[in-house]
């Protein structure tokens, strides 16, 4: 059977995975390709890119799979919450509802585009509920047969909040919460309150939030203390006045790009704090209704890397898998896998390792871009040894290997590498490549086998998706992937999953006696990771990198 799953809501982040008997082949997001950063439009570059990866024709496909729901029942959740007062009913939310559910309807959802494009196919179109397309992007890649699986997002058609409970290949619904009592929505309104943009820049206020101190009161909003959690959204969006009561009760909106003033790192600090205290008492409320501790997580929220790690921590439950395209790109995973569940089926379970699923260029394909740009560049004979060697002279380097990761991160394949030893370095690269924020924290890649040298927890963390506390005796020693509170967003790399990244990893500790770099995405300020050699090529000449290393070859300024 090959399914293939696509995220498209017109909301963000459109993307296309393909699944060929029970194994995810090729996924990618359409913002790689268009170069619209959480491009929500509908993913016909992702899907090409599928096919085409996968040598399969669209006749070829048995089942198209939207992680959505038929357009309508969006449309009326929102007329039951208008209805029913807990979102207000004016003119503005009701025409955007409105525009909304027509454009969608008259796509058929996306199986209409569909068609237009790619041309008549006698695949089956099906459309998956929201948080049941999140939850098979958790269950079923986590390699747990039993376990605890939490969704939480800003939302689905109707939810914000599910719990389900993942058992021998089935997923059992277990509650579900429905939106507007949703953390994220909580999270994104604060976050474009601190004059930051929702559905993309939470990282930010997360991390912001460490440099704040208690003492902000945020509970008129949300009551973190509620089995699980309550959003008070009718404050979130007073009547006609966004902001109203926040600008009430915390002062004035943040003018974006303007100075961060102490109240607005508190407010960071309380907004992260309850989602972090909402989200533990989910874990815990989940744990408790499955009776197992092994916790899948997936929907946007749980890109929070500082509660999973916390929640890690905390000892309440055992182990943990994260969906590393935890947010709405993920869900093309899930609804791929969703036929497996008809008539009392299984789903396949193949344990995900590693997020190399996209797009990949041979040495030809980047020779080809090096020399239409009439580059002055060598070939490598040993890539991971001269790029360590770049590396522990303080070059700032642009990495581009193998196949794109798929999900926010980059995990060694689009990225660009730092010496974490130099405590200058995180300015270092903010000022010449990333133009970003003076808070936000870089993280670290290091040899699996080190992280118990390094960290006092998250043993495994292969997607850079969990935070863990950076040993007191260590913080000293990789200052520029240590944040201010001492925690650090670790990417764990084996030797086998990644052996080029490893031994990169591994040449730099033989020269510096710390196997750990920093790793960050290669991409500018608001503009999506590189996809393709002449991407990687002009972000390079549009920055302050020193080198690029690129397939088998290096270019140097
Ligand atoms: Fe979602």
């Amino acid at each position: 059977m090959i399914t293939l799953g696509i995220n498209y809501s017109q909301m963000h982040d459109s993307s296309a995975g393909l699944v060929r008997d029970g194994e995810l082949v090729f996924a990618v997001a359409e913002e790689r390709i268009s170069r619209a950063k959480h491009d929500a439009r509908f993913p016909q570059n992702a899907i090409r890119a599928c096919l085409d990866f996968a040598g399969v024709k669209v006749e070829q496909l048995d089942e198209v799979c939207f992680g959505w729901p038929v357009p309508g029942e969006t449309f009326r959740h929102d007329l039951k919450c208008y209805a029913s007062g807990k979102m207000p009913a004016n003119y503005l939310n009701g025409l955007n509802s409105t525009l909304h559910f027509v454009s969608m309807w008259h796509q058929r959802g996306g199986a209409k585009r569909f068609a237009q494009i790619f041309g008549e196919t006698n695949a089956r179109m099906r459309f998956v509920e929201h948080h049941l397309a999140h939850a098979i992007s958790a269950y079923s890649y986590s390699g747990f047969a039993d376990a605890a699986v939490v969704v939480m997002d800003g939302r689905g058609a109707f939810e914000a909040t599910s719990i389900w409970h993942g058992r021998d290949g089935k997923l059992e619904h277990v509650l579900t919460i429905p939106f507007p009592d949703s953390v994220g929505y909580f999270y994104s309104e604060f976050t474009e309150y601190l004059g930051f943009q929702r559905n993309s820049d939470e990282w930010k206020v997360m991390g912001l939030a460490p440099y704040g101190k208690a003492g902000v009161d945020v509970s008129a909003f949300i009551d973190s203390d509620a089995a699980p959690y309550r959003v008070h959204a009718r404050k979130l969006v007073a009547n006609g006045a966004p902001f109203a009561e926040m600008v009430k009760l915390l002062g004035p909106r943040r003018v974006a790009e303007s100075e961060i003033e102490e109240r607005h790192k508190d407010v960071a600090f309380a907004v992260q704090d309850a989602c972090e205290a909402a989200m533990m008492s989910v874990v815990k409320m989940a744990v408790e209704k499955t009776k197992t501790r092994n916790v899948c997580l997936a929907g946007g929220v749980a890109l929070n890397s500082k509660a999973n790690g916390k929640i890690l921590a905390s000892g309440a439950i055992e182990k943990i898998f994260v969906q590393p395209a935890a947010s709405d790109d993920g869900v093309a995973l899930g609804a791929a896998l969703a036929p497996y569940l008809d008539s009392g089926g299984r789903l396949p379970m193949r344990e995900m390792r590693h997020a190399y699923l996209g797009p990949e260029f041979d040495d030809a394909a980047i020779e080809s871009a090096l020399k239409t740009y009439k580059l002055k560049y060598s070939r490598l004979s040993d890539v991971a040894a001269a790029a360590a060697e770049l590396l522990s002279k303080g070059k700032i380097l642009g990495w581009f290997q193998g196949r794109m990761e798929f999900g926010p991160r980059a995990l060694g394949s689009r990225s660009i590498l730092a010496d974490p030893r130099d405590p200058e370095m995180n300015a270092k690269v903010n000022n010449a490549v990333k133009f970003r924020e003076w808070w936000r924290p870089f993280a670290p890649s290091m040899k699996k086998e080190s992280a118990a040298e390094y960290l006092e927890s998250a043993g495994d963390s292969p997607f850079m998706i969990l935070t863990a506390q950076v040993r007191a005796e260590k913080r000293a020693v990789i200052p520029s992937v240590t944040h201010v509170d001492g925690s650090a967003r670790p990417q764990t790399v084996e030797k086998e999953i990644n052996p080029l990244y490893w031994r990169l990893i591994d040449e730099f500790g033989k020269r510096t006696g710390v196997p750990v770099i920093m790793n960050t995405s290669f991409n500018l300020r608001g503009e999506a990771i590189v996809h393709t050699p002449t991407d990687a090529i002009r972000t390079f000449f549009s920055s302050g990198m020193d080198a690029l290393v690129i397939g088998s070859f290096v270019v140097e300024k």
